[in-house]
């Protein structure tokens, strides 16, 4: 199964202009005493904030060597034991974590991607009852300067019923005043 369309990425330090990741992070849950399961981590932007917030692991998944390689190599730099970066394919073969076994999932500029239900069920399988799912993507509403083409760009609208339709239920959505381009949403799994 190849990377989901549109899932390139421009370079690094680029791509960090367009975030507050800390702010981010701490605005969508993400902290506690729980495990976390990232889908699609890239350079590891929202990697290590969220690993410093939360006192268990955080699993990056990447189908990109490359960026998991890049995302191992930034946490061994922070000081960071917690970062378990993994190349993966979530789509063709889950998350390969056990049932209920995150706290907190983070769905970051990935739900347009192919059968985003398909993703949303996994992310819920994976988390405990009560487990939350961080959700952020690029907004339509404004000219932005990167982001994936308007047509498959998820609204958070979108991206609320795709979660219900994969059993989560809506907590709030999340405006981010610390990012000009992007919305974020808060989905638990019941329970
Ligand atoms: C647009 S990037 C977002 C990265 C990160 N979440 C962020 O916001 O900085 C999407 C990432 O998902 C990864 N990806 C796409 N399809 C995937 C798949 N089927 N399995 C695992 N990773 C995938 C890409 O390699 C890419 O690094």
């Amino acid at each position: 199964m190849p990377k989901g369309r549109e899932s390139g990425m421009p370079d690094d330090a680029y791509w960090q202009t367009f975030f507050n990741p800390e702010c981010m992070v701490s605005r969508l849950d993400c902290a506690g005493d729980h495990d976390v399961v990232e889908f699609g981590c890239g350079y590891g932007t929202f990697t290590l904030p969220a690993a410093k917030s939360v006192t268990g692991r955080v699993l990056a998944l990447d189908i990109d060597p490359e960026m998991v390689a890049d995302t191992a190599r930034k946490a061994v730099a922070e000081g960071l034991p917690n970062v378990c970066a993994q190349v993966r394919d979530f789509v063709a073969d889950g998350s390969g974590v056990p049932e209920g076994a995150a706290g907190y999932v983070m769905l970051f500029n990935i739900l347009h991607i192919e059968r985003p239900v398909s993703l949303l069920q996994e992310a819920r399988r994976a988390l405990r009852p009560g487990g939350k799912a961080g959700i952020i993507h690029w907004r339509s509403d404004i000219q932005t300067p990167r982001g994936p083409s308007l047509e498959i760009r998820p609204t958070p609208d979108q991206c609320r019923a795709w979660g219900e339709a994969a059993g989560l239920e809506f907590v709030r959505l999340e405006p981010l005043c610390c990012c000009s381009w992007h919305w974020g949403l808060v989905m638990r799994r019941p329970g």
